[in-house]
């Protein structure tokens, strides 16, 4: 019999997976422990994943929800906590990226991060750009609306300095002042926890996105769930607007 990840891998891959990670809080609480042990499980949930895709599947992209714009409302200790994770996060796995063909990159307001996690982030990126095996973007800081804001001052600035034509603002305008400018849009975005809402990710990107929504709490989020969810995402027919048989 062949293994999920056998058919899986002849089903035909997504290019970009992006996930929204939820419910390391809950998960912490079933298990009688602090909000803090539930990121550190989390974390340890992302390393798994993205070294499973890094070695196992030909999927160039991954982009993973660590923080958003909202998160910063919650208490000042967790919040400081997190970015101390990330921050290590980062620091202690950077030469198993570079080992791995990773090539990292960071979207959101990263003028609100702590400088030690904004100089972690500069470091990963430069040690990381050869990396050619998998895109692995880390959404931190980050809000799909105030992403779509930023790239609508870029406009206006562009329309003032002469640089583009009011009447010349089309998708592709806008696309290429998002922070994901130049990457594929999200084909499957995946939320784990039982939630079923995007909260800010990827607005503009996930527009054609399938979506599927697990259950599982982020740090049980183990490989097979994340096969399962590209097996759904391959019975799935994507029309893209179009009418059936049209779409390629
Ligand atoms: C959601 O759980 C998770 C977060 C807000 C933080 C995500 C961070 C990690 C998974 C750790 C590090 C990530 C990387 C890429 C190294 P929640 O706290 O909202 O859970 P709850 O809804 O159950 O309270």
């Amino acid at each position: 019999m062949r293994t999920l990840l056998e058919r899986v891998k002849e089903g035909g891959l997504p290019r970009h997976v992006a996930v929204i990670m939820d419910g390391n809080g809950r998960w912490a609480k079933a298990h009688g422990l602090s909000r803090t042990s539930g990121h550190q499980a989390g974390a340890l949930a992302a390393e798994r994943l993205i070294r499973f895709v890094g070695s196992k599947l030909e999927l160039p992209y991954l982009t993973l929800f660590a923080f958003s714009s909202e998160n910063w409302a919650r208490p000042q200790s967790e919040v400081a906590f997190l970015m101390d994770l990330l921050t290590d996060f980062i620091r202690t796995r950077l030469a198993e990226l570079v080992d791995a063909g990773v090539q990292l990159r960071v979207i959101g307001d990263r003028e609100r991060i702590p400088s030690a996690l904004r100089d972690q982030v500069a470091d990963g990126i430069a040690a990381t750009a050869d990396g050619e095996r998998l895109h692995l973007t880390i959404a931190l800081s980050y809000g799909g609306r105030q992403e779509l804001a930023a790239a609508a001052r870029r406009i206006a600035s562009d329309v003032v300095a002469g640089k583009i034509r009011p009447g010349d603002v089309d998708e592709t305008a806008v696309a290429d002042r998002l922070e994901t400018a130049g990457m594929p849009d999200p084909d499957l975005v995946i939320r784990t926890s039982g939630e079923e809402r995007l909260s800010n990710f990827l607005l503009w990107q996930s527009a054609y996105a399938e979506l599927c929504f697990t259950d599982v709490l982020w740090p049980d989020f183990v490989p097979a769930e994340f096969l399962r969810c590209l097996a759904a995402y391959q019975r799935r027919r994507r029309r893209f607007g179009l009418v059936e048989g049209m779409e390629t």
